[in-house]
């Protein structure tokens, strides 16, 4: 950073008029944030514009100061761009580093920018309009990740998988149900981002220090020309508060618990323990010592990235709690938290897409599971209510001990003889054995949202339509 030359007197040249003395270093160090709301260049520059245009049309300064002030704004971008804008700590934050490069390049003009307006409303401003391209980064992001999981879903709409409960199998499942259940999660992170956005889209430009304004400004224009939908209702709220961003925090932090879910679904089926998936290279590495591995790390990070995102929401959540109206330089410690959570968000629901899309289901590997460990119990027991009218906890009893039976045996349910069932009930026949078997078992799981093939297929051209 380049500190630009002391003013006379050492005081800040923004505010400095009734300071004799500049700041104690350290005092600069804790104040400043152009360190990191530099990043906020692009919508400072952007909010500025839409500023100075509509003081020019309301008459309040001229239209060649607003003019000279478009112009200077746009070379001050372009610097930015170009990597060479003299960033200063001197001048605290991105808002008085532009305005005093706009003062350096279109001399007096940029003065009369600041009118009718404060850095408490400029910094919502600036701020909502980057959250609200993070929720659009977010919208697609997320779209990339569903468009994946529903290609697997529907290449494997008929794979027999066990399902499991407690990570013990329970009841056979499709391998695109599964994939399906997470659509459904991340469908429902995007309607959270969606909902976020939406209600975040309201401008607090002209709310200025806290009160509003005695100049004759017009909100509602410069509202439309920053695309928002309209300007904020109260003044006093939209300095203080900073909801939005907890909102996009929100939806960030329960979004990361789906992806780390996932990813540790993954972590487990790829492991040589269950071999359900393999990783493509792409989206694995190797060990520098062993030479077999092939580790899953995209997917252990990606599961990891919550425990940032979580903590940005919880420090944002904090900064927040009992900061009375209206603005406080506490509400400054909001950027850092959000840039790291929605950079991170990003790019975990990125890495989750290529993943899927260059992931391999062992089809043969999955239904072998599901035959394993007595996973059609539960049909036996259903067999038992429907074909031989026994009351269901009954029929579940008499299970057990059919699985026990075959436990002790060592072997599967269906390999157990028609004599030996009838000796745990007499009224079981031969058609039993119809159910015992797993592509039986979820075909006949016809229940809406339930594990049928043809279920999965309804939910995947339902989604397919709503993405289209
Ligand atoms: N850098 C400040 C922030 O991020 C800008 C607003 C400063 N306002 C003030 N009254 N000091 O919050």
């Amino acid at each position: 950073m380049t500190d630009r030359p002391p003013t006379k007197d050492a005081a800040n040249s923004m505010w400095g008029g009734r300071f004799a003395a500049g700041p104690d270093a350290i005092m600069e160090a804790i104040n400043a944030s152009i360190g990191f709301d530099r990043r906020l260049y692009a919508q400072d520059i952007r909010g500025s514009r839409a500023h100075a245009a509509m003081l020019a049309a309301q008459g309040i300064i001229s239209d060649s100061d607003a003019n000279a002030i478009g112009e200077g704004l746009l070379t001050v971008l372009s610097e930015i761009e170009a990597g060479d804008f003299p960033f200063s700590a001197a001048l605290e934050d991105i808002h008085m580093n532009v305005e005093a490069r706009l003062k350096d390049i279109i001399g007096e003009p940029a003065g009369r920018l600041h009118t009718g307006r404060s850095r408490n409303d400029q910094v919502a401003t600036d701020f909502r309009l980057w959250v609200r391209d993070q929720c659009d980064a977010a919208i697609s992001g997320l779209e990339a990740v569903i468009r994946a999981a529903l290609t697997q879903a529907e290449a494997g709409a008929d794979w027999v998988m066990p399902g499991f409960t407690h990570l013990q199998t329970a009841q056979p499942v499709t391998w695109g149900h599964h994939m399906m259940a997470y659509v459904e999660m991340f469908g429902r992170d995007l309607g959270r981002f969606r909902d976020a956005r939406a209600r975040m889209n309201e401008s607090p430009l002209g709310a200025a220090a806290l009160a509003g304004t005695g100049y004759p400004i017009d909100r509602e224009a410069t509202a439309k020309a920053l695309a928002f939908d309209r300007p904020m209702a109260n003044s006093l709220d939209a300095v203080s508060d900073r909801d939005f961003a907890l909102e996009f925090l929100s939806a960030a932090s329960i979004c990361a618990v789906h992806l780390s879910r996932l990813s540790e679904e993954l972590v487990i089926w790829s492991s040589a323990q269950f071999r359900f998936v393999s990783m493509s290279d792409k989206w694995s590495t190797g060990s520098s010592i062993m030479p077999q591995k092939r580790n899953p790390d995209a997917a252990e990070l990606i599961r990891a990235k919550i425990g940032r995102i979580l903590g940005a929401t919880v420090a944002l959540f904090t900064v927040m709690k009992g900061l009375p109206l209206a603005y406080s330089k506490d509400m400054q410690e909001d950027k850092e938290q959000v840039f790291d959570a929605a950079d991170n968000v990003l790019l975990a629901l990125a890495a989750m897409a290529g993943m899927l899309a260059d992931l391999t289901a062992n089809k043969g590997r999955m239904e072998a599971a599901a035959s394993a460990g007595f996973s059609t119990a539960t049909d036996l027991a259903d067999w038992l209510v429907r074909e031989a009218g026994l009351p269901f906890r009954e029929a579940h009893h008499a299970t057990g001990s059919l699985v026990a039976l075959a436990e002790g045996k060592g072997c599967d349910l269906d390999e157990l003889s028609l004599a030996e069932m009838q000796s745990v009930n007499p009224a079981i026949n031969q058609s039993v054995y119809s159910v015992l078997g797993v592509h039986n078992s979820v075909a006949s799981r016809q229940s809406y949202g339930g594990t049928a093939p043809d279920q999965v297929r309804a939910q995947i051209s339902r989604w397919k339509e709503k993405l289209a």
